[in-house]
């Protein structure tokens, strides 16, 4: 019914709770003494010496106990706002920290929608289990007993009669519990499984349209929406059934109470107003653990979610002790690298290559060759690689992320462009960059006349730079990247699918790097890697030959071979075009 680590995570928010059930009790007692003189005021009157006096006083008494009963009331579910907004607020820095330390392989572990679905809903259903389950939970134990000390001196055997009823509440609570513990989960399972999918479809949505699937999507979705609607309505039914037996449990248990006092009362035990005030408090012993029941739900809905945001906080996080890269020159090497992604399918294999510090190397192959993982492997992202990858003399392995991602940049072919404005995202690559050296990489990437039309740096990205050209996005992420300033640059196809002219730019500007970095351009197309100091051709995952253009041209090999084949066809395409230009 509890859960020590969520208890864990209560940090200061535990006065919240404790004074919680404190008002709770005060809360108790109003209602007690205004009770107590209502009875005391019937037996009177039974009795037959009531004073104007005495009345006064005890509707003074009642008037009062109804105001501090409001007063407490109020403070505790202050207090009880308090706990869940603290909490709350604990456990989402909790994910966004854990999501930083897991670095750029988080997606390795973790799908992006399920992580949404945790920091939003996930901790929002925890708000009943810290805000106010915790507190009932320990009020609901420590109202009976009151009473029953209260009552006691009343009438001993009614008072027994009903403490004895009190724990069938929970047991039958258990017994749900059960029951719940495995719908729950199933439900939990279903609806992140939905968000999934609605995510996908929405983000895909341009794409469904084009292929006309998008009736097909809606119809699974409209599948899925069912059996989460079906599971739904089981999780709610289970709740009302179950919030019926506490019902009977509980009125059944304070109409027992009530026979008995009654009994007692023609037995000429207990006097009218005792009775009267035995009858009216007996509902009290039932009302908190019923009303625990019925928060148990949403709290057990609470502890599912928590099940799978701990799933993720416990999650391994990359070694942030790792060996510390020097500044200044960097030089890798791969020696004998395979890596897979899965089990019995290996991507790479036996591979050796050398970044000498200052090089500008480049990696050519057709599609699917292994070219972006073994850029992947170099950015920290596939872990599990066999064989050694040196960076600077120390095993890549060993290096911690951070040192990494300041040595290492990586342009890969749709950088992200994030909402905000142009100086935004420049400054994400340096963020005490100054308006000048902003200006300086955006005239190298050319791009710097075209926002002076615009806002300057001020001018608007929207979310993936849609309102920007692809060329104009590589070339702003490019900007970014050069802001960054590290030893090593990768370019992974960073020219692929954008406009001609905005390839011949970003190649001049890469080719200009290549004098004063490590750079490392992965390319498919290989009238761009000419230039470079040493190219190495990957087929099926492995190097087939290595060396500068003039020298993989001057034997026959795979790079000549696709090297024609390119020439042949771009230049084919040329004179396609000159001819219809003539
Ligand atoms: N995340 C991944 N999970 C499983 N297989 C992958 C993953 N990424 C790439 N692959 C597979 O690895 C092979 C090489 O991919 P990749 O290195 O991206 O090729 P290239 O960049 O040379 O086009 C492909 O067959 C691809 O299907
Ligand atoms: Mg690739």
């Amino acid at each position: 019914m509890i859960k020590t680590r969520l208890i864990r995570l209560l940090d200061h928010a535990k006065k919240y709770v404790v004074f919680q059930v404190i008002w709770k009790w005060f809360s108790l007692l109003c209602q007690v003494v205004m009770i107590f003189s209502l009875s005391l005021l019937l037996q009177k009157a039974w009795d037959g010496d009531l004073s104007g006096n005495f009345v006064l006083a005890c509707i003074i008494a009642v008037f009062c106990a109804i105001i501090l009963r409001f007063f407490c009331d109020r403070q505790a579910s202050y207090l009880s706002y308090k706990a869940s907004v603290d909490v709350k607020g604990i456990l989402r820095d909790r994910i966004y920290e854990k999501l930083l330390k897991l670095g750029a392989s988080y997606r390795e572990s973790v799908a992006t929608s399920e992580v949404v679905q945790m920091a939003a809903e996930g901790v929002e259903q925890l708000e009943t289990y810290f805000g106010r389950y915790l507190s009932q939970l320990s009020y609901s134990l420590l109202a009976p007993v009151t009473l029953f000390v209260i009552l006691s001196f009343v009438d001993l055997k009614a008072s027994a009669v009903l403490l004895v009823c009190v724990p069938l509440i929970p047991i039958s609570i258990v017994a749900v519990q059960k029951l719940a513990k495995k719908l729950l989960n199933k439900y939990w399972g279903i609806y992140t499984e939905l968000g999934d999918s609605f995510l996908e479809n929405l983000q895909g949505l341009t794409t469904l349209k084009i292929y006309r699937a998008d009736e097909e999507k809606a119809a699974e979705m409209d599948e899925e929406s069912q059996r989460f609607r079906r599971i739904t309505m089981k999780v709610l039914t289970m709740q009302l059934n179950s919030t019926s037996v506490m019902d009977i449990i509980a009125y059944g248990g304070a109409a027992v109470g009530m026979i008995v006092t009654l009994s007692e009362y023609a037995k000429g035990k207990v006097g009218i107003g005792g009775a009267m005030m035995i009858i009216l408090l007996a509902s009290e012993f039932f009302i908190p653990l019923r009303l625990l029941g019925s928060f148990f739900h949403i709290a057990m809905n609470g502890m599912a979610a928590s099940d799978k945001i701990f799933a993720l906080l416990d999650l391994p996080e990359p070694d942030e002790k790792g060996e510390i890269l020097e500044p200044g020159e960097i030089d890798i090497h791969l020696a004998g690298v395979g890596f897979s992604y899965e089990e019995d399918r290996e991507i790479v294999s036996g591979i050796s290559m050398d970044f000498p510090a200052g090089s500008f190397t480049s990696i050519v192959g057709t599609s699917g060759c292994g070219k972006s993982t073994v850029a992947g492997i170099l950015m920290g992202r596939n872990k599990g690689y066999s064989g050694s990858v040196t960076v600077q003399g120390k095993q890549l392995r060993e290096i911690s992320e951070k040192s990494l991602m300041e040595h290492i940049t990586l342009v890969g072919h749709n950088s992200y462009l994030f909402k905000g404005t142009v100086r935004d995202n420049l400054l994400m690559g340096k963020s005490d960059a100054t308006e000048e050296e902003m200006q300086i990489v955006l005239e190298k990437v050319n791009l710097f006349g075209f926002l002076q039309t615009q806002q300057g740096l001020d001018t608007t990205v929207l979310e993936k730079g849609s309102n920007f050209s692809g060329g104009q996005c590589q070339r702003l992420a490019l900007a970014r990247a050069l802001l960054h300033d590290t030893s090593v640059y990768i370019f992974d196809e960073a020219t692929s699918n954008i406009d001609m002219e905005s390839e011949e730019m970003i190649m001049e500007v890469i080719k200009e790097l290549a004098k004063i970095k490590t750079v490392l351009l992965i390319s498919h197309r290989l009238a761009n890697v000419v230039g470079s100091d040493r190219i190495y051709m990957l087929e099926n995952g492995s190097v087939s030959c290595f060396g500068t253009h003039d020298d993989l041209m001057s034997s026959e090999n795979g790079y000549r071979k696709l090297y024609s084949y390119q020439n042949e066809l771009e230049s084919y395409g040329k004179e396609e075009r000159k001819a219809v230009a003539e």
